[in-house]
């Protein structure tokens, strides 16, 4: 069946559970996609969550959901702070797209509390580890049924 939620995870995330835990938790990325999987099926949902390190890839994905009129949950990890390829990519997206962090960027270096996405982005959800995405699924499910 057709996705009808595209979570795409940036570079490093396939990480998660051993990167920097005191950061990002322990949570590894199975459980990130499991927690998806059935927040979405709770919701009616279909999830599809994937994760690259090339931004190439994630370029390619959000022009698959641009074309299919598909909402995203994008967490674009460190291309947050400086891709204008992927922020120009999201601007194409007319679905909802809700930009994900683990962490509270905002609160740590300097660097990282820029985002060139949040501009083209519906909402930002971060600081709440892996449940920012149950809280981005249920803020798209809101958007989308009427
Ligand atoms: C992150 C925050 C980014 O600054 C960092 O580069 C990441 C993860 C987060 O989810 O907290 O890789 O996007």
């Amino acid at each position: 069946m057709t996705a009808n939620v595209l979570i795409l995870n940036g570079p490093n995330l396939n990480r998660l559970g051993t990167r920097e835990p005191d950061i990002y938790g322990t949570a590894s990325f199975a459980d990130l996609v499991s927690l998806c999987t059935n927040e979405a099926q709770a919701l009616g949902l279909i999830a599809d969550v994937r994760q690259s390190n090339d931004e190439a890839e994630l370029i390619g994905w959000l022009h698959e959901a641009a074309d299919a009129l598909t909402p995203v949950i994008f967490n674009p990890a460190a291309f947050t702070h400086y891709s204008y390829a992927l922020r120009d990519a999201c601007a194409l997206i007319s679905a909802p797209l809700i930009e994900v962090h683990l962490s509270n960027p905002a609160a740590r270096e300097e660097f990282r509390q820029t985002s060139v996405i949040s501009g083209v982005a519906d909402g930002v959800i971060a600081g709440f580890g892996i449940e920012s995405y149950r809280l981005a699924l249920q803020a798209i499910f809101r958007m989308t049924s009427v």
